[in-house]
């Protein structure tokens, strides 16, 4: 029969208070992680310097490069798909249509400017013809004058870019934009 060293005893009871405390560290590290990772997006939201490109500058085209009655592509306030824009040359007769419609507001000298990402499901809309801008996903129509919708689901106008044309050099610059790039109502 062997005795109980009581050296022994305490250690057992040592390793087994050392064994639940590292594993109730353990449980409760897991609890928290667990406890924030729903709320993630939220803290990102709060945390995150958000990009404020609403007033940047920047040089589109030159007068000389857009002809009345064409378009150019271009991307505003990045370089991502979704900041795909255009700019366009409207000719004296869209123009003097354009304000016989009340919709010549965003015109600069002949020019007006919009996002084409479609505030419906974000489809990429195709080039203007005629008065419109159609975006091809649902079947909407778009004001190729001031990129109000014409028919269609989208809830709101496309985003404009305000621009500034500089006759001297003929450069067109955007310098900000009215609306928000993406889908849904605007809050
Ligand atoms: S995404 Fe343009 S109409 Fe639906």
């Amino acid at each position: 029969m062997s005795e109980n060293n009581p050296n022994e005893e305490i250690e057992v009871e040592e390793n087994s208070k050392f064994s639940r405390r590292t594993f109730l560290k353990f449980f409760m590290g897991i609890s928290a992680v667990l406890t924030v990772v729903p709320f993630a997006p939220m803290i990102q939201f709060f945390f995150t310097k958000k990009e404020d490109t609403s007033s940047a500058v920047q040089k589109i085209a030159n007068i000389k490069d857009v002809p009345p009655g064409t378009t150019h592509v271009f991307f505003y306030p990045g370089e991502e798909d979704k900041h795909r824009s255009f700019l366009i040359h409207l000719t004296e007769e869209e123009v003097a249509m354009a304000e016989a419609e009340g919709k010549a507001e965003y015109i600069t000298d002949g020019f007006v400017a919009y996002n084409t990402i479609c505030t419906h499901l974000q489809c990429p809309t195709e080039l203007p013809e005629h008065e419109e801008v159609v975006c091809p996903c649902h079947g909407a129509g778009f004001s190729k004058f001031d990129a109000s919708v014409l028919y269609g689901p989208p809830p709101r106008a496309l985003p404009i870019v305000t621009i500034e044309v500089d006759q001297s050099s003929g450069e067109v610059l955007a310098t900000g934009m009215i609306g928000k790039i993406g889908a849904g109502r605007e809050t």
